[in-house]
């Protein structure tokens, strides 16, 4: 997508066969920083330390780290290594572990000379095809903003609430729940996006906020606890979310705080999307809230908050008593039967197993 004018996808390569390229998310949105990624310890860097984030770009990403690992290591024993640091680094996003095994496929059976070449060449397949399939999502969400824009008055928008970020910064590129929107944007539809700051990172206010602002959406901040509120006053048509995890029953398990808004839609009758390319389906589960590992961050990230000071520098402060106990679970699970439908690759489909099978069934 573009920043300012500029078309941008959130990983490259930067010098062929040696580095990568990323923005470094944790900057954003006062610091637009890239970071050059020469090893797989940056890469596992990265993903842990959230520089990069959202499950399709966390895959993307760790693709990249498999690569990097096979130009320091090619053996068995060294492709086995990165394998073990790179799944480590987050436990959720199931993206991540199909990158992996999408990387360990086809280096396996290659003689060790030949597994360079070869690691370069599917990550950025991955990449690519991660770009296919958000547009693929973006065409068929388009259809369920194209028919609410035709029952709306001249003048008034599609309101459109989304938790988190899953835009373009969360994918190579277009994002899920974000690919509807721009589509829409791009054919002259008027959408306007409720952005959830999405506590404790933020990466609403951060994140999504930041690109739609840069692409020219028209978006409102709204603090989490807003969204049931302004259902009540019809003030949302629709809402899309991403997942980070998606149970083959069709539960989907995504950014803390998604499932609340799950249940006040639900409650309002406003229709719950989630968007998600077939990566993030982890075919064997199927009870998400008993099933899918949760991950526990620190601390700090509720007791201590950064922003930017008036003379332009970024600095931390603590917003609670110190020493205060903290739990912070970072995802939550909204059972399929608050969800109106899944928007994928290959059409958008009841969230239910049967759902799911009809249109991945050969997959
Ligand atoms: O902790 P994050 O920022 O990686 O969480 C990201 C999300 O929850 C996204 O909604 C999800 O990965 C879907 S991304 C298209």
């Amino acid at each position: 997508m573009e920043i300012d004018g500029t078309p941008y996808r959130t990983i490259w390569v930067e010098e062929p066969g040696k580095s990568v390229g990323i923005i470094d998310q944790t900057k954003l949105p006062h610091r637009f920083e890239t970071v050059t990624l020469t090893s797989m310890d940056d890469a596992a860097h990265a993903i842990s330390e959230m520089l990069v984030r959202g499950a399709p770009l966390i895959g993307a990403t760790a693709a990249y780290g498999m690569a990097l690992a096979v130009n320091e290591d090619a053996s068995d024993a060294g492709l086995a290594a990165a394998y073990k640091a790179l799944y480590a680094t987050r436990p959720t996003a199931v993206n991540l572990r199909w990158a992996l095994d999408q990387m360990q496929e086809v280096l396996g059976d290659l003689p060790e000379t030949d597994r360079a070449a070869k690691a370069w060449s599917r990550a950025a397949e991955i990449c690519d095809d991660d770009v296919e399939i958000s547009k693929n999502i973006g065409r068929h969400g388009l259809k369920i903003i194209e028919a609410l824009a035709a029952g709306k008055a001249t003048g008034e928008p599609v309101n459109i609430l989304t938790h988190c970020n899953a835009g373009w910064l969360a994918t190579v590129d277009w994002g899920t729940a974000t690919a509807p929107i721009y589509m829409a944007y791009e054919k002259g539809i008027d959408v306007h996006v409720w952005v959830d700051e999405t506590r404790p990172r933020n990466q609403g206010a951060s994140l999504t906020a930041w690109e739609l602002g840069r692409h020219g959406v028209k978006h409102t901040l709204i603090a989490d606890n807003t969204g049931g509120h302004l259902m009540q006053h019809g003030l949302v048509d629709l809402c899309i979310v991403g997942t980070d995890r998606t149970t083959a029953t069709g539960d989907v398990c995504n950014k803390i705080g998604t499932y609340l808004k799950a249940l006040a839609a639900h409650d309002n009758d406003v229709p719950f999307y989630v968007a998600l390319p077939s990566t993030t389906i982890d075919w064997t589960v199927s009870d998400g809230v008993r099933e899918i590992p949760i991950e526990q961050r620190g601390g700090t990230e509720l007791t201590r908050i950064a922003g930017r000071l008036a003379d332009g520098s970024v600095a931390e402060v603590d917003i609670a008593p110190e020493g205060v106990a903290v739990r912070n679970d970072a995802f939550d699970v909204t059972p399929a039967r608050l969800v109106t439908g899944l928007i994928t690759e290959r059409g958008t489909c009841p969230a239910s197993e049967e759902g799911l099978r009809q249109l991945f069934e050969k997959s």
